[in-house]
């Protein structure tokens, strides 16, 4: 990397999380991959019936992607759904989704959202297991049952002499309003696409990972800001293309993957890796399906524990 024109950018990183909430996410829609095939997958963990639910704006102007809400969005009604009235009070508002501390598989989505209180109680640091390029020395957080995951990952990128960093883990609900209402200022159009409002974010689970490239400056033309972390041409850098072939051997899936954007309803976010067990991860990328995808199939009930 030393020859690389970027090496400077990556040792100017000197970020505070004010500006990290400003990271531009550029995506384009060029390069549209096939759609995956559906696939029936069948993962291992229990998903119960009453479980739950940064970035600078892009220097240059982007294309905006054209992603219409389908009505997938909205997951089969289920009999609490029957208009037949319930002799307890229907929930009608998902902000009530405490997720189990051992919910990997808790469902996130735009439709399916967390409490505002809830953050995992089994949170760590990872600055203790990692170099500074790698954190960019923030005090990023993830629960407790990746961490090991996450450092044998990261390890073997490196190994492969590859060069990854992280740039966001556990997101507080308070930091994802904050996010959303950046987004808001900046793309109100897109903002909806680009960042989930806050309860909605998978960051908020503490098993979500945002990665970077040193390399991704290399993908991009002169017209993008050197400190642009997130840009939809990281599946093109050879950390995004390791990550999409490997993650799910230890652990992580792609969330929002493209072919996926009218079921999640987020763009393509091919950095955003969510921890689910190696088990799960490879059932879902063998069958072809997102986490988002697979969970609304399973009609979660709309709200759960209060
Ligand atoms: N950018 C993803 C959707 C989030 O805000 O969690
Ligand atoms: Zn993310």
């Amino acid at each position: 990397m030393s020859n690389n024109p970027q090496f400077n950018f990556r040792h100017s990183f000197s970020f505070s999380w004010l500006l990290l909430l400003f990271v531009g996410c550029a995506p384009q829609p060029a390069d549209v991959a096939p759609a995956s095939p559906t696939a029936v997958v069948v993962l291992k963990a229990a998903v119960t019936a009453t479980p739950v639910p940064t970035i600078p704006p892009p220097a240059a102007p982007t294309a905006v992607p054209t992603i219409t809400p389908s009505p997938t969005h909205t997951p089969t009604p289920t009999a609490t759904f029957t208009p037949t009235p319930s002799p307890t009070p229907t929930k009608t508002a998902c902000d009530l989704r405490i997720p189990q501390q051992d919910d990997l598989l808790a469902i996130v989505s735009q439709e399916f959202g967390v409490s505002r209180s809830y953050k995992p109680t089994n949170l760590v640091p990872i600055s203790p297991h990692f170099s500074r390029e790698i954190t960019l020395g923030y005090p990023t957080q993830v629960r407790e049952e990746l961490l090991q995951p996450l450092i044998d990952m990261v390890n073997a990128m490196l190994n492969a002499g590859l060069e990854p960093y992280i740039i966001s883990g556990y997101r507080s609900y308070a930091t994802q309003e904050a996010t959303y209402n950046k987004w808001l200022a900046i793309e109100p159009d897109r903002a909806d696409i680009l960042s989930a409002k806050p309860g909605h974010s998978e960051h908020q689970l503490g098993t979500t990972v945002d990665f970077g490239s040193y390399r991704l400056h290399d993908y991009l033309d002169d017209t993008f800001d050197e400190k642009l972390q997130f840009h939809t041409y990281f599946y093109k850098t050879p950390e995004g293309e390791w990550l999409a072939a490997n993650a799910h051997l230890y652990g992580f899936t792609l969330s929002y993957p493209r072919s996926a954007q009218e079921v999640t309803g987020f763009y393509y976010e091919p950095w955003h890796y969510r921890y689910v067990g190696v088990g799960n991860a490879t059932a879902l990328l063998e069958g072809g399906t997102s986490l988002t995808e697979y969970l609304l199939n399973q009609d979660p009930e709309p709200c759960f524990n209060d």
